[in-house]
């Protein structure tokens, strides 16, 4: 007896209205140990399919009511996997292959003449079954992998697209900063033209003319040497001004806190303010970057002050704790309506505070309400 040993434990479902013949297949599975289900009414075959899916279907070509053809789609619709061999009495050709053509895996007909052949015609079926399953399984991972791939591929694009947007901004950013630059050096220079002109020009003017009437009046000539002396200290002491102003040589020579307290100095000339200054703490030994650009902020905020807020009283705080400088200039002044993203792009004083103490990693900000006066606050590292 051959072993046929694939058929051990099958689960068989034989649908067919001849009785006998189904037993005779019943018995000759169940003695290689294969389980086996006789439904004769076809009717009931998609239910049973429905409640207990078998292996293997063997379903009968010619029926009452339904015939073994119109059932298989049926069938294959609740599972389009299930094994499904054709039994016919009188299987011709063309008969063979609508069978085929409709889904069914193989056929037999009847009566069974050889077991052994029948035995090999299911594992043909079963084989090419699990086979298909196989491929099915496979090509399902396969569409796994090419969504999973896919989705891979569009998140990359997304964050190159991000990316790339990112740049777009730091590049728009960066041509905002050097327009501002450009525009800080051109104002600069517009400033100290323009003080150059009214101030020195004027005064060298008045100096010109005083030696010339020195020379024309020989004799009456000290009286406009006099006069030319004194424009010239004039010119001296506004040359050292501007040259200050350009480049506080102080800085280098002395601590933040003085340079500070000159500078106030300065404005509480100029001005009637009432301007406090508070230092907290000890100051440690500063680069001279570092003194440079706090200089240049509050000069910048005293100047604003002087030029825009109609303040009455100002008030400056420097704060050294350990390794941190924390500073606040605040006026009582108009204040103003603030969009910080405006301002930068537009104002030049804000946007150099701002980038200076940038330069220093540090932060800076501005607050301030219509008639609650501005509130300069940055701090840094060292
Ligand atoms: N303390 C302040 N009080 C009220 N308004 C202020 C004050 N500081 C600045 N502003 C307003 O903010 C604007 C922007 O200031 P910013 O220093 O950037 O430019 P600016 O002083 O007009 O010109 P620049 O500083 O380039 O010479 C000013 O024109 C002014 O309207
Ligand atoms: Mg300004």
């Amino acid at each position: 007896m051959n072993s046929f040993s694939w058929l051990e434990g099958v689960d068989v479902l034989i649908v067919d209205d001849d009785y006998d013949f189904a037993k005779s297949i019943e018995g000759y599975l169940s003695d290689y140990s294969a389980t086996v289900k006789i439904i004769t009414n076809p009717a009931e075959a998609i239910l049973s399919i429905e409640n207990k899916k078998p292996d293997l279907v063997f379903l009968d070509l010619k029926m009452p009511k339904i015939s073994g053809l119109d059932l298989l789609p049926l069938i294959k619709e609740v599972d389009e996997f299930l094994p499904i061999i054709i039994i016919s009495g009188t299987l011709d050709l063309a008969e063979a292959v609508e069978t085929v053509k409709s889904g069914a895996d193989d056929f037999v007909s009847k009566p069974i003449l050889n077991f052994d052949e029948f035995g090999l015609v299911i594992k043909n079926v079963l084989e090419k079954n699990s086979l298909s399953k196989e491929i099915e399984n496979y090509r399902n991972n396969l569409e796994n992998i090419v969504e999973l791939r896919t989705e891979e591929l569009r998140n990359a694009n997304k964050q190159l697209l991000e990316e790339i947007q990112k740049r777009k901004n730091a590049e728009e950013q960066l041509k905002v900063g050097t327009s501002n630059v450009i525009k800080a050096i051109e104002e600069s220079r517009k400033m100290l033209s323009k003080e150059l002109h009214d101030s020195i020009g004027q005064k060298m003017v008045f100096l010109k003319l005083n030696l010339e009437l020195a020379l024309k009046n020989k004799d009456d000539s000290g009286r406009y040497i006099e006069t030319a002396s004194e424009s010239v200290t004039q010119i001296s002491t506004e040359l050292s001004a501007i040259v200050k102003m350009l480049y506080p040589q102080s800085i280098d020579k002395y601590s933040l806190t003085d340079n500070i307290e000159s500078l106030v100095e300065s404005f509480r000339k100029i001005s009637n303010l009432n301007i406090k200054t508070i230092i907290v703490g000890e100051e440690p030994a500063l680069d001279r970057q570092v003194k440079l650009n706090i200089y240049r902020v509050f000069q910048e905020a005293l100047n604003n002050i002087t030029k825009h807020s109609k303040a009455s009283s100002v008030v400056l705080i420097t704060e050294f704790l350990d390794n941190k400088i924390r500073c606040e200039i605040s006026d009582d002044g108009i204040g103003l309506e603030m969009n910080i993203e405006n301002r930068r792009l537009t104002s030049t004083g804000f946007f150099s505070m701002e980038e200076r103490i940038a330069d220093l990693n540090g932060n800076f900000k501005i607050e301030t309400e219509i008639n609650k006066g501005v509130k300069i606050i940055f701090d840094l590292t060292l």
